[in-house]
């Protein structure tokens, strides 16, 4: 895309959402489907585009800090967190009284998870908007992220406008952490390991329990579901498709290598789309290698697990 075109599709996007429209649009982590958080109808249309259960809240996206302060209240430890953005970081926290954020977008909830994108497209698209983006990954509920636009259009059959701005590059969404008192607790692995977020800030990162009080509610949910079944730390079996990770074997079904030399950054990279591609295939099975659960390791594997897991 031209500058000049990309501008204008900018302010095409910008509009539409100053409207009360979707529009899908790229950040560093997956596509998200954009909504104005400020926007009662807007974000319900969010949720019926994706069939996406009322309770499960959503992600409010942020032009710079000062956006992210007129929503919620930071403590100190909060406010050293957000210097992790622009980041694939979201930080759970109290909403500010009156912030204007449209109580669908949080589920009723009294607390907001807000970041700030790491993504040029993003950033002009919120400055340009001059609103919160209330956006989920843009799939219909319980499917694959989308890591291209392409992917987006795909899944919602073109019905959705898309701010194209070709594949993402880190591929897994973003970290969820919640800040309770002087603690850090991290309700979703993602695409900021936990390990830097510790060393950036000096403090621990607590995983927070499947059952605790402070939970992501859509952690709950079966997710990520590709249409074939998907088998983990395994080898593959005649008839399936394989998802290798580092050297691949001998073999002759459809075949994926989320990174031949073993990195999980280009594993993360390449996580959804490969996933995207084995399905289509028509494989009745997707055996996945197995995949260090160090680093980005936890968030990729978290998802494949989720994938992998039977259907309600
Ligand atoms: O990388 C990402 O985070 C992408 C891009 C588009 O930014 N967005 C994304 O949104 O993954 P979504 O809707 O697929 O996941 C949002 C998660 C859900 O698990 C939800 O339950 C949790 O965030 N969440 C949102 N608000 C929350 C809150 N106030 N407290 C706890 N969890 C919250
Ligand atoms: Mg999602």
């Amino acid at each position: 895309m031209s500058t000049l075109t990309e501008h204008q599709a900018i302010k095409d996007a910008a509009a539409l959402l100053r409207a009360g429209k979707l529009c899908a649009f790229p950040t560093e982590t997956v596509y998200g489907l954009g909504a104005d958080a400020t926007n009662a109808d807007a974000v319900l249309s969010i949720y019926e585009t994706k069939g996406r259960p009322r309770f499960n809240p959503l992600i409010i996206h942020c032009a710079d800090l000062a956006m992210a302060e007129s929503l919620a209240e930071f403590s100190p430890l909060a406010r050293r967190l957000a210097a992790l953005w622009p980041g694939p970081l979201s930080i759970v926290l109290p909403q500010k009284p009156g912030n204007g954020l449209a109580d669908v977008a949080t589920a009723g909830l009294a607390t907001v998870a807000l970041r700030i994108p790491d993504h040029p497209l993003a950033l002009a698209l919120l400055r340009e908007t001059g609103r919160p983006l209330a956006a989920p990954s843009a799939n219909p509920s319980g499917k694959l992220s989308p890591t291209t636009a392409e992917q987006v259009r795909r899944g919602f059959a073109g019905a959705v406008p898309v701010l194209d701005g070709g594949p993402c590059q880190a591929g897994v969404e973003s970290t969820i952490v919640a800040v309770d008192g002087d603690r850090v607790v991290q309700l979703r692995s993602g695409a900021m390991p936990r390990a830097d977020i510790e060393a950036a800030l000096g403090v621990k990162v607590d995983i927070a329990a499947e059952n605790a009080a402070i939970a992501a509610p859509g952690m709950l949910l079966s997710h990520y579901a590709p249409e074939a079944q998907i088998r983990l730390d395994a080898a593959p079996r005649p008839g399936e498709a394989f998802l290798a990770f580092g050297p691949a074997p001998d073999f002759s079904g459809p075949m994926r290598n989320l990174s031949p030399s073993g990195d999980l950054r280009e594993a993360a990279r390449h996580l959804f789309s490969m996933l995207h591609e084995l399905d289509a295939t028509g494989a009745g099975a997707i055996a996945v290698a197995p995949i260090p659960d160090t680093g980005l390791g936890e968030a990729i594997n978290d998802r494949l697990t989720r994938a992998a897991a039977p259907r309600g």
